[in-house]
């Protein structure tokens, strides 16, 4: 199945790219790193599977908007392929992970056989990735703008939750279901209404994953307060 969804991606060759940095990111973590930039060895979140999921954010928003111009398809896979793979590099040195990026993917590139131009503008798009306050620059580059909205619509919606679930664990064993409750209601709910995203298409798909969380907590609630929002049993 994972297959089949790196080949729906095209032509190029992403399967190669994305071992690499699998292969990576993995090295980061054998020698002390993480690959994770935050809580992975907890509960398994890892940079790759996050790669890959941002690649399937990237390519639904590529393929829902309409005007194409100045959109660069396999610009935009590559650099979402290669956005994280610094992440167990700067573990490791304390700098930030983009600048590792950077040089990760100009290597890659140009040892592969990609024009020095070309390389350099994916690597600038990959450079420029945690950058997100650019979103609101009218004149930000395209392909720039859809890698951040697809880095940012994962880790959200309904997998946020489940992510805010593993992490309330993470940090207290012993968690219950109603401290669950309290990190969704302070943390989880108002940041998945911090809406950062600034396309219709982005925009619409945030606010279908903010609709299902939001869906969630109302049956949540109901679930972990029987007695309504004044029940004193866990207080
Ligand atoms: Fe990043
Ligand atoms: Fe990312």
């Amino acid at each position: 199945m994972e297959e089949a969804a790196i080949r729906s991606l095209g032509k190029a060759d992403y399967r190669g790219m994305l071992s690499f940095v699998k292969h990576t990111l993995e090295a980061g973590r054998t020698e002390g790193g993480n690959g994770s930039g935050m809580h992975q060895p907890e509960f398994g979140y890892t940079r790759y599977e996050h790669t890959k999921r941002v690649l399937g954010w990237a390519k639904r928003l590529y393929d829902l908007t309409p005007d194409k111009t100045a959109l660069r398809y396999e610009d935009l896979m590559i650099a979402t392929i290669f956005h994280d793979a610094g992440r167990a590099v700067s573990e490791q040195t304390g700098e930030d992970h983009a600048k590792a990026d950077v040089l990760i993917t100009r290597n890659w590139l140009l040892s592969n056989g990609y024009d020095p131009a070309r390389a350099e503008y994916i690597a600038n798009l990959v450079g420029l990735h945690s950058e997100k306050w650019r979103m609101q620059d009218p004149d930000i580059d395209r392909n720039l703008l859809m890698l951040m909205e697809a880095d940012l619509l994962d880790d959200m919606g309904l997998l946020g939750i489940v992510m805010d679930t593993l992490i309330v664990r993470a940090g207290n064993p012993d968690a219950t279901f109603y401290d669950c409750y309290n990190h969704y209601e302070r943390y989880t709910h108002p940041m998945q209404h911090d809406c950062p995203v600034v396309t219709p298409e982005a925009k619409a798909l945030w606010d279908e994953k903010t609709a299902s969380t939001d869906r969630f907590l109302e049956q949540y609630r109901k679930d972990i307060l029987p007695g309504g929002e004044n029940y004193i049993g866990y207080r």
